[in-house]
């Protein structure tokens, strides 16, 4: 296992459709395990593998587990994630990323999806998801499309630049 760079915003590779995994052996194993890792490293609850230059469809997310949304603890794997199903009913959130220090946002986001992705070892999974991990699942999913969250902001007085200090406040997510 390693951990490998994160690419920051002006990064072209983080602009770009990531491809459909279609191989699920070694190779896939161990770019999950450097995601995993990095992400831990770098105090994210996401990592979308084109943040690592891997322009492969693959997420992970783990929301610690002293917080207390739906599926905290668990660490998620998927690949090849698609939402199938989000809810009508939208809220407003804040998110930050690791591609893009210093910055938050308040982003509308759905409530709920339903996403459907595979395993590493190919196997079809689905997971419904509401609240804190609907938006971290929506977040991942769009850097698959080289899509950043500040793109999703209704507009600049939504962004806010943050102080070290500001870090450590609950507002702050790193995915
Ligand atoms: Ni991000």
């Amino acid at each position: 296992m390693a951990t490998r760079r994160i690419l920051l915003a002006d990064d072209p590779l983080l602009r770009k459709k990531s491809k459909k995994v279609k191989q699920f052996d070694g190779t896939l194993q161990a770019l999950v395990e450097d995601m995993v890792e990095t992400m831990h490293s770098a105090n994210g609850i996401g990592l979308a593998a084109p943040q690592i230059g891997v322009l492969q469809r693959v997420i992970v997310v783990q929301l610690p587990e002293e917080y207390e949304d739906a599926g905290a603890g668990t660490l998620y794997t998927l690949v090849n994630p698609q939402i199938v199903k989000a809810s009508r009913e939208r809220e407003a959130g804040n998110e930050g990323c690791l591609s893009v220090p210093g910055i938050v946002g308040e982003i509308e986001r759905a409530c709920q999806v339903t996403v459907k992705a595979q395993n590493t070892k190919g196997k079809p999974i689905q997971i419904h998801a509401e609240g804190f991990l609907a938006r971290v699942f929506q977040h991942e999913i769009d850097h698959l499309d080289g899509i950043l969250f500040i793109d999703r902001a209704a507009g600049p007085e939504k962004l806010r630049r943050v102080t070290p200090e500001g870090e450590s406040q609950p507002l702050d997510i790193a995915a």
